[in-house]
């Protein structure tokens, strides 16, 4: 593990010092070759890995893994809009983004409960400088404020509680818990203590109407910044949820009755609202807190199966989320708006793009062979094992997802081609290589899904 930090630690000096004409290139392959080494080095240990300070299991080493794909995926994806800057605030930018992926990737496989908790804050400073700092207008600092006062509000009850864990058990390490089997004896207010253990997940994750701060921060991020939020920000809380579910081994799912309305309501009412919205981004920000939310009531009902689903929707949704973000930029580059309908008839323009668009929506729509829909049918199966009528009611979220889908591809693709889509130039091989490494692995999934399975 030491080796892929020493890997990443390596992207600064040559973020740095290598000359402005090859700075994208060498960072590019650079990052690729890590990806390559991590996912090497993962399978060598067999997602079964752990010592005092670092911790690789079925739950953070996909997710590992994603966090070092995706960086290489950010550079790709941000080159045509940001190489035009000064050579210093690229410069800054590269290390930036670097220092994100790397406070993601440690607070995943960190094996301490409390580094796990600094790294999981520290990934808000360089995601709040990406926003702020390059983001296109004036409303970004709002956003940043946002993501920072709900993020910071979220980690006070964690932060307490872990503290109180270590002072009674003398260590923060989820495998002594696991061996020893400590957890939490039972309170008075199960739901609640659940609520303010995970609130900081919850928030981070999002749980309706704890979102706010998402469809902010992402119309407002870079692509960089969008991508690695939906790829691998939400997925810290999702992470968060699974690795202190070891502490309640109690049956919660009664008490938490309220948390498990709210999440399904929320996923239905964030698909409803998808079908509202005009602006591309924030629509797919939409489509994230709906998925997300599922994810919620996967953890909700704890079971084998259900935390299955929570992790293969984990990693499906982290790449087609910061796949559609990519499909969603290259739109925004070419005719400098996220609005949806003026995008209408660039199929007949840009017929390969269009390929990669309804490849992607089929992924999000969660078509069967895709891992999408692997993960909703475990999740299904599970929801409708503890009530057939949540699963009726979570159901209807099947057909608001492709009801949404469809439209975003209705009416980004479809219809006459309009004059003002003519003089736009043509796709780069660059975004074509972008958006196939974000299908390849999905692709891959397909063949061997008991990868991600926990
Ligand atoms: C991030 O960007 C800021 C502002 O451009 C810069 O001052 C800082 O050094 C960068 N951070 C890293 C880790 O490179």
């Amino acid at each position: 593990m030491l080796m892929m930090i020493f890997a990443w630690l390596s992207l600064f000096p040559t973020t740095l010092l290598s000359p402005p004409k090859y700075l994208w290139s060498t960072t590019t392959a650079q990052g690729f070759s890590i990806a390559f080494m991590s996912i090497y080095w993962f399978f060598l240990q067999d997602f079964n890995f752990a010592d005092s300070l670092f911790f690789i299991d079925k739950i953070s080493g996909p997710l590992a893994i994603l966090t070092c794909w995706l960086f290489p995926l950010t550079l790709l994806a941000s080159q045509s809009k940001i190489s035009l800057e000064p050579i210093n605030r690229q410069r800054s930018y590269i290390a930036n983004s670097t220092f994100l992926q790397l406070t993601t990737l440690l607070a995943f496989t960190a094996s301490d409960l409390m580094l796990f908790f600094v790294f999981f804050e520290a990934s808000l400073v360089p995601t709040m400088i990406i926003i702020a700092r390059w983001g296109a207008q004036e409303r970004r600092l709002e956003a940043g404020m946002y993501i920072a006062f709900y993020t910071m509000l979220g980690a006070v009850p964690f932060n307490l509680y872990l503290t109180k864990i270590y002072s009674t058990h003398g260590s923060l390490l989820p495998t002594l818990m696991f061996t020893f089997s400590i957890n939490q004896q039972s309170t008075n207010y199960p739901g609640l203590f659940w609520l303010m253990l995970n609130v900081a997940f919850l928030v981070k994750l999002p749980l309706y109407c704890l979102h706010l701060w998402l469809p902010k921060a992402h119309v407002e991020a870079p692509i960089a910044g969008s991508m690695v939020l939906a790829g691998t920000l939400l997925k810290l809380g999702g992470y968060g949820i699974l690795r202190t579910s070891i502490f309640l081994q109690e049956d919660t799912l009664n008490s938490t009755l309220f948390l498990m309305l709210i999440a399904i309501l929320g996923i239905l009412a964030t698909a409803l609202l998808c079908l509202r919205q005009t602006d591309l981004k924030s629509l797919i920000a939409m489509s994230s807190v709906s998925h997300m939310n599922l994810v919620v009531v996967a953890a909700l009902i704890s079971t084998q199966w259900s935390y299955s689903g929570a992790m293969v929707m984990m990693i499906a949704h982290g790449l087609t989320s910061s796949a559609l973000f990519c499909l969603a930029n290259t739109a925004y580059e070419r005719t400098n708006s996220r609005t949806m309908v003026l995008l209408r008839g660039s199929m007949l323009i840009f017929p390969l793009a269009n390929a990669w668009w309804l490849i992607v929506i089929l992924f999000n729509m969660a078509i069967p062979p895709t891992p999408s829909f692997i993960s909703e049918l475990l999740i299904m199966i599970s929801l409708f094992n503890w009530s057939p009528l949540a699963f009726l009611v979570v159901a209807l979220n099947l057909v608001f997802t492709t009801a949404y889908t469809l439209y975003v591809l209705w009416s980004t693709q479809r219809g006459p081609l309009p004059n003002h889509l003519k003089t736009l130039f043509p796709f780069h091989i660059r975004e074509h290589i972008l958006l196939f490494s974000h299908i390849l692995p999905g692709l891959l999934l397909i063949l061997k899904p008991e990868l991600i399975l926990l």
